[in-house]
């Protein structure tokens, strides 16, 4: 199992790492903690030591004949650092090695998270900002903060993401073996999922069976390849990734604005939502009732395709990642779905093949990516997470150079 090293920076929420190294533990990878001295005012050694079962020091000058501000960095598969301090940022950036983990940061050839968290003022100062680019440059992955309560009676952005966020970050670092962390680092990607609703009256809609999961697992994935992610949400029910800005939308028009809106200055779109292709004709300012004579019929109009208005949209060097959700097992599907991919001008189309109790709400998926060089790419049974890795690894190749 990957060696993890879990380093903790002295902010008000060093007490949450002890989740993260709990998630850690348990999915079976020897953590070695290395809180600083900072950290260890909040949560002190003895905490750390009996959860991660590993000595636990913050500075260089214990257990010596180990040589440890050397060893743990060179030995470690991945080093999460959680709380990300101000002051941790500034010293990573600028190559400061004045204790055990500064040391271990420079020691370490495996990818690296840093997950910060402090008062929004010090998060949006300049010194900051600088130094976040600075480790993201290297190829550090540097997920953006959480917007919520902070320390006080404070909030903003600036809060530890959830840990079971985080860890799913280092999950997806780990499940990419050697290749590398940050290959969409200094991209744009949107991502939209969830389904549609379009309303009928004040109390009902016409919907999909979309849970979101696919988008999702893509809104993760890409995060955790460094890049900036914009994920439009339709009516999904799952926590929010770490480090994803998240705009909610409810009907497929309000899909449609906000996505175009996110992918005016976007690298990547990937359209995994499930939109309406049509909404009732008129909405019912009040409930429709029974008495009202007998059943409605409801008259349906076409939806915009928002797809094909971004394919048409697109911006030179724009990846479009389009998705085409067909019933039944035949070659029809994969006709509709190369058809879809030329009319909405996609680069990849990936066909998913859907029924009740197929893709919708499961944490797997099959599918076929078609792309508009006449490639296709079977991808077996998978949890839908590698499914989106495997998908941006055939977007990687489309993105021009960021230089
Ligand atoms: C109660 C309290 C809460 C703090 N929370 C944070 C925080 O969330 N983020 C941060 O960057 N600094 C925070 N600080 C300031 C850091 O502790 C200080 O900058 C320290 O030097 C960081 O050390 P480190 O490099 O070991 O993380 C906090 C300080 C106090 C007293």
């Amino acid at each position: 199992m990957a060696a993890v090293v879990l380093g903790v920076g002295g902010g008000i929420a060093a007490y949450k790492a002890c989740e993260l190294l709990r998630l850690l533990s348990e999915s079976g990878h020897p953590v070695r903690v290395v809180p600083t001295a900072s950290a260890l005012r909040f949560v002190g050694a003895p905490t750390w030591a009996a959860l991660s079962g590993q000595p636990v020091a913050d500075e260089v000058w214990s257990q010596v004949h180990e040589v440890p501000h050397v060893r743990i960095g060179q030995g470690a598969d991945l080093v999460v650092v959680a709380p990300a301090t101000a002051d941790l940022l500034a010293k990573a950036a600028h190559g400061l090695a004045d204790d055990l983990l500064t040391n271990t940061l420079l020691t370490a050839r495996c990818p690296v998270v840093f997950a910060p968290a402090m008062h929004t003022e010090m998060w949006e100062h300049p010194a900051t900002r600088a130094n976040v680019a600075t480790l993201r440059a290297r190829g550090a992955i540097v997920i953006e903060p959480a917007v919520g309560r902070l320390t006080g009676a404070d909030s903003g952005k600036g809060r530890l993401p959830d840990p079971a966020e985080i860890f799913a970050v280092c999950r997806r670092v780990l499940a990419r073996g050697g290749l590398p962390a940050a290959d969409l680092a200094g991209r744009h990607v949107v991502v939209t999922a969830g389904g549609t609703r379009e309303p009928l009256d004040p109390v009902r809609f016409l919907g999909n069976r979309s849970s979101g999961k696919q988008g999702y697992a893509f809104a993760r994935a890409a995060a955790a390849r460094g890049a900036r992610v914009t994920l439009v949400s339709a009516n999904v029910a799952l926590p929010d990734p770490a480090g994803v800005d998240i705009v909610r939308v409810g009907s497929t028009e309000e899909l449609r604005k906000a996505t175009v809106e996110a992918a005016a200055g976007a690298d990547v779109v990937v359209m995994a939502a499930a939109p309406a292709d049509f909404r009732p004709a008129a909405v019912s300012p009040s409930k429709i009732k029974k008495s009202d004579g007998g059943a409605p019929v409801i008259e349906l109009v076409t939806n915009p395709d928002i797809a094909a208005e971004l394919g048409e949209g697109k911006r030179p060097g724009q990846v479009l990642v389009a998705f085409a959700a067909e019933t039944g097992d035949g070659d029809d599907a994969v006709e509709s779905a190369r058809g879809k991919l030329a009319r909405k001008r996609a680069d990849l189309i990936v066909l998913n093949r859907v029924g009740v109790d197929r893709v919708f709400g499961a944490d797997a998926n099959t599918a076929v990516v078609f792309g508009a060089d006449g490639s296709a790419t079977e991808l077996s049974e998978q949890p839908k997470e590698d499914l989106a890795d495997a998908v941006l690894d055939l977007v990687v190749p489309h993105l021009t150079d960021l230089s």
